[in-house]
């Protein structure tokens, strides 16, 4: 069973006068392990943030329903292992980063001295020490989001859910926070991580789904993904006679000799398979096989493509 469980759910929302709705979300079913650090992908509006506030009991869900580790949302049992960065963390801003500390540690009924501990300590995995009785007013951006993750690891949670964590920060704001979160996935932490910034997601999550306009495109392995419609390979090997060289030769895109080896880029499966088939035919050896990786950018966009034009078919049909 799954530490977080979507079960087909749909949200719309009532917008303007007339009260049209507005659909956030439709027919949602996700299911991430424990330990996992999940990428929840997708472009403005996609309802990344919608999906959160429905785990988190923010928001209630049309249809449909969910469990945070094994317990219903709304099972109040399971909120003191669940840790939350909003995207737009609202704080008191007069109060000092260890204020706000104090008053969150204030809802866990941690005793003083714990409070005081692990206060210390969360500054400290955050870079804060030395900022701490600064007020909220004077830190910069990139000090917000991190007394902010403090925050949402003040007690020292289970499943973290982050809401797009590394917007607006600069590139070294945004390795600050890269490398906590991948601190927090090196403790086995499960981390339910919204962005829409790939190159992160890239880097910290096992595994991705992809949202847009309420629906889910893809989810799957990363690397998976990444290699699904993978059809480029890089072959190097050596030892093909000259007859085997000339046959290989003929179905590379590319080619590269260097010391009595041989780099070939090959594109399609067929082609892939028939070059191994030939090195071996011709008395060679393989020293590599590496796919070409696809940017996860470019997989993003190639998806919202297929949704479009998915969705522009349903449209012509009358679905
Ligand atoms: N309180 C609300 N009232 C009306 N519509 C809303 C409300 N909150 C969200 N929506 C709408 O629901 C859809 C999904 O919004 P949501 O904030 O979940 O997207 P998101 O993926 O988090 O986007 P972003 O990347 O911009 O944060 C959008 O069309 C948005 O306008
Ligand atoms: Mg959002």
């Amino acid at each position: 069973m799954g530490i977080i469980e979507i079960r087909n759910v749909t949200k719309t929302y009532r917008t303007g006068f007339w009260g049209k709705k507005r659909l956030a979300l439709k027919d949602l079913s996700l299911e991430i392990e424990d330990g996992e650090a999940f990428g929840f992908l997708g472009p403005n509006g996609a309802g990344k943030t919608t999906t959160l506030k429905i785990l988190l009991g923010i928001v209630q869900p049309d249809s449909g329903s969910a469990t945070i580790l094994g317990k219903p949302i709304k099972d109040v049992s399971t909120k003191s292992r669940i840790g939350f960065l909003p995207e737009q963390p609202y704080f008191y801003d007069y109060l000092t980063g260890k204020e706000l500390l104090e008053f969150y540690a204030g809802f866990f009924g941690l005793s003083r001295s714990e409070r005081r501990k692990r206060i210390a300590c969360l500054l400290e995995a955050v870079s804060l020490i030395g900022s701490e009785g600064i007020a909220l007013k004077k830190y910069s951006k990139g000090m917000l989001q991190r007394i902010g993750i403090a925050q949402a690891l003040i007690n020292d949670p289970d499943v973290i859910f982050l809401d797009e964590p590394l917007s607006g920060l600069d590139p070294l704001g945004r390795k600050e926070i890269r490398d906590i979160v991948l601190r927090l996935k090196d403790e086995g932490k499960t981390i339910f991580f919204c962005s829409h910034f790939l190159p992160d997601v890239e880097m910290i999550c096992d595994r991705v789904a992809i949202l847009n306009k309420g629906i889910l495109v893809a989810v799957n392995n990363l690397n998976e993904l990444l290699l699904e419609d993978s059809e480029m390979a890089d072959i190097i090997f050596k030892g093909v006679s000259e007859e085997g060289i000339e046959e290989i030769r003929r179905v590379a895109i590319k080619w590269l000799e260097h010391e009595n080896r041989f780099q070939v880029t090959l594109c399609g499966e067929e082609n892939i398979m028939s070059a191994i088939r030939l090195i071996d035919r011709y008395g060679g050896r393989v020293i590599s096989v590496v796919p070409q990786r696809r940017g996860l950018e470019e997989l993003f966009v190639k998806q919202m493509q297929g949704t479009k034009e998915r969705s522009d078919e349903m449209a012509c049909c009358g679905i």
